[in-house]
């Protein structure tokens, strides 16, 4: 049995122990953060709908008409008109022939990639996908191949060895934690000649990149190259639940299949109709996306003036990769003494030794504010004794990954998946094969084995 005060003070010992902080008001760019006025750089609300007027109306009429709960599964009772046009109208978005709403991304992830594929199949998953694509891959019982951050090249690999058992590949669009979008352009290419599935996660991309905010794929014109878009609508859409784009016959398909939609209480109307308003909003003033980009912009650039690494990936999430967790977490506590938000992500969000600061800007911060924030994050960073400057690793990766996993905070599985990456970095850019394993066998007894 777990201990659970031991497990608890194991976590407070490695500096990975949690508690929620209390936000009073809306999502706006400024908030109240446990009775302190704070500028809120680490919300999903990147439009800021989630507290526009007209959403909120929204949401209280559906309230008054529909009542605030569905009251049933969708195959129940649970459809009511106002998910069936939000369907239609995120089906017409994305430019796909049908689209379904579930629960929350997370079901929509667990519950698509468990319906693609099954036992004796093998999905393809990137190194850093969202935890409710790992869970997805781990329920649909089939070996999970996981490939290279970003790495056609190993993906192909790992294709080559599947030896036709392929089923799916699975990625992020935009990467939560990182920033950087998947190579759609290569992944595609390479689902198409061996002829696999692909489920494309937009969450981060909907509303965000592309064209009117349509997301990477269509940025990339790949929209209907895919089996399945996934976007969520608690981010840039502003309210909550996700939805899946397809073609008429995959949409059936899960209809019958996928276990989160089916066996789960039907999103409450409210939150339906201030997607349906937020949708609205979207289209008729895209402007608001090319607002998010150039606050984005300010925001990279004020912080490669302090000396932070920004990389090169140019969405509106940027990660400030510190190393330690109580490092970071200094860093955050003393950010936010400032008055800037910037929550500390933290393994297993993160594979050990990356703890981070992950910004997220949104379209209604102010670009001056956005360059004052940036100042101060160089400030309270060096005065915690990190130096923006001086990037790279602070200590042994491998040591604090294996005492992670001894003390059971992180899935072996999971240090696994983050082992490759560390390793990676260090590897010439066609590794060996002995390296190359990479077929996990989730159900295998004693953890995991290498197929491969
Ligand atoms: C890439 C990705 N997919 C799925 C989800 C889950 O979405 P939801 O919060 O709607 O459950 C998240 C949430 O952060 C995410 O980042």
């Amino acid at each position: 049995m777990i201990e659970l005060e031991a497990r608890l003070d194991e976590l407070r010992s490695l500096g990975l122990a949690r508690r929620t902080r209390l936000v009073s008001g809306p999502q706006g760019p400024h908030v109240l953060l446990d009775g302190k006025p704070v500028l809120l750089l680490c919300s999903n609300n990147y439009l800021g709908l989630a507290d526009h007027p007209r959403v909120r109306e929204a949401a209280a009429d559906a309230a008054m008409r529909w009542g605030v709960g569905a009251g049933a599964s969708r195959l129940v009772s649970g459809t009511m008109t106002i998910h069936r046009r939000l369907e239609e109208r995120l089906a017409d978005f994305k430019r796909r022939e049908a689209a379904l709403v579930f629960g929350s991304g997370y079901l929509a992830n667990v519950g698509t990639i468990s319906a693609l594929a099954g036992a004796g199949d093998v999905v393809f998953s990137d190194e850093l996908n969202h935890a409710s694509i790992i869970d997805g891959c781990r329920l649909s019982r089939a070996e999970v191949f996981v490939y290279d951050h970003c790495d056609p090249e190993h993906l192909r690999w790992g294709i080559a060895r599947a030896e036709g058992r392929g089923a799916l590949i699975v990625t992020n669009s935009v990467f939560s934690m990182d920033g950087d979008v998947a190579p759609l352009a290569e992944i595609v290419e390479l689902a198409q000649r061996h002829r696999l599935r692909t489920v494309i996660d937009e969450a981060h991309g909907t509303g965000a990149l592309g064209p009117g905010g349509r997301g990477a794929l269509a940025q990339a014109g790949l929209e209907d190259q895919v089996d399945v878009i996934l976007g969520t609508l608690g981010k840039a859409l502003g309210s909550y639940g996700a939805f899946v784009a397809c073609d008429q016959t995959m949409a059936r398909y899960l209809v019958n299949a996928a276990r989160t939609f089916i066996f789960s209480t039907a999103l409450p109307p409210p939150a339906v109709a201030a997607a349906l308003a937020a949708l609205a909003l979207l289209r008729e003033r895209p402007e608001r996306v090319d607002r998010l980009a150039a606050n984005a912009t300010a925001l990279r650039a004020g912080l490669a003036a302090e000396g932070f690494d920004v990389g090169t990936a140019r969405t509106q999430i940027v990660p400030l990769v510190v190393g330690r967790p109580e490092q970071s977490m200094r860093i955050c506590e003393a950010a936010l003494a400032r008055g800037v938000f910037a929550q500390a992500i933290r393994p297993p969000t993160v594979p050990p030794m990356t703890s981070r600061l992950r910004l997220a800007v949104m379209a209604t911060h102010r670009e001056e504010e956005l360059r004052e924030a940036a100042r101060t994050l160089g400030a309270v960073a060096r005065a915690c004794g990190f130096d923006p400057r001086a990037r790279g690793p602070v200590t042994d990766e491998r040591a604090d990954a294996g005492e992670l996993v001894a003390a059971g905070f992180v899935d072996p599985r999971d240090e696994d998946g983050f082992g490759q990456r560390a390793a990676a970095r260090h590897l010439p850019s066609s590794p060996p094969p002995a390296r190359r394993g990479g077929v996990f066998d989730f159900e295998a007894p004693g953890g995991v084995r290498r197929a491969a």
